[in-house]
């Protein structure tokens, strides 16, 4: 098949777009390698993949001659009140319908990326896809925005497309502004760790090569207008993350406590029997497992430094 992913120089991206490659699947790359984070990072994570430089908010799109397109670029991150909020409507929103007129035009299917942003602090745990979405943070907003306009596009144009709900995704290439691939960077370079907040708040933490393979099959096998949530079977605080990631490196990590961060939610957990029921995906790495795959990687790619 021929696929586009979008932002496919960052995290997930770029591990979707390998695990395409690896599959025999044709693969074309775009992402405009934004300053979010160190854009010399993107570099290495899309070595070995074809990627053109297109700003989706801006530049012409055409997705002809494509089966599929994975939508994964964008502006993440929770911090998004104040002056950046105009960014996360650019590379958001505008950016997600640019792409659905594109994929319109060429009859392709997409699958967006969502997040559990989008549930705010939920009303049910484990949390099903039918809860009533409160985001809590102008990013969580803007994803939820996105998939009403793929609800929009799907009416009005016959949109494919699918939503994926992703819960806090980790692994190697794991962006520097999130919290398991801080305590990594602490851990090897021996500072202070902030903690927001208590370190009392939990995620269903999902492992990258987890969240990949519920991605493809999404694509290969998801009905239309479905939405799933893509999360970890196991739910951990970040205090037991952080001693974890301690006893795989063998470390301790000095910790100083700051003030939580607005729009963190004090918790996630994914429901994902609708998934399970209709793909057959569920998460399979084991938070040690995957910690420890991600510890490796941190540590091998400093050294290599
Ligand atoms: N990492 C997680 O835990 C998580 C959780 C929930 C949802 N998500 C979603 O998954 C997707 C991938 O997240 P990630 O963690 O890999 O983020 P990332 O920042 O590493 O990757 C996003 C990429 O999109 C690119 N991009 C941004 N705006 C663009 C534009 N206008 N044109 C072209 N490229 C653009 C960036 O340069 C970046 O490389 C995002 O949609 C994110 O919202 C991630």
């Amino acid at each position: 098949m021929r696929y586009v992913v979008t932002g496919a120089a960052g995290f997930i991206g770029s591990q979707l777009a390998d695990a395409l490659v690896e599959a025999g699947h044709e693969v074309s790359g775009i992402d405009c390698f934004t300053d979010y984070y160190d854009p010399a990072e993107k570099e290495e994570n899309a070595r070995g993949l074809d990627v053109s430089r297109l700003d989706l908010a801006a530049d012409r799109l055409d997705f002809g001659g494509a089966d599929g397109v994975f939508h994964l670029a964008a502006q993440a991150g929770v911090r998004s009140f104040g002056d950046v909020f105009p960014l996360y409507l650019r590379q958001n929103v505008l950016a997600t319908q640019r792409v659905f007129e594109a994929a319109v035009a060429a009859g392709a299917r997409v699958v967006f990326t969502s997040s559990s942003s989008v549930y705010g602090e939920a009303e049910a745990y484990p949390t099903p896809e039918s809860a009533q979405p409160r985001p809590i943070s102008p990013y969580g907003i803007t994803k939820l925005a996105c998939e009403h306009l793929a609800h929009a596009y799907a009416t009005g144009f016959g949109l494919d497309a699918v939503v994926l709900r992703y819960f806090t995704v980790y692994g190697p290439r794991q962006r520097p502004d999130m919290f398991l691939r801080r305590v990594c960077d602490a851990l090897l370079a021996g500072t202070t760790f902030e903690i927001y907040g208590t370190g009392e708040q939990s995620r269903s933490f999902t492992e990258v090569g987890d969240a990949v393979a519920a991605t493809m099959a999404a694509m290969e096998r998801a009905p239309a207008g479905a939405v799933y949530n893509v999360g970890g079977g196991e739910e951990a605080s970040l205090l037991e993350a952080i001693a974890l990631l301690e006893r795989i490196s063998g470390r301790s990590l000095d910790t100083r406590r700051v003030d939580a961060a607005r729009g963190d939610v004090a918790r996630t957990k994914a429901d994902v029997s609708r998934i399970r029921d209709a793909l057959g995906w569920e998460p399979r790495t084991t938070l040690a497992d995957g910690l420890a795959a991600m510890w490796s990687w941190a540590s091998g790619r400093l050294r290599a430094a």
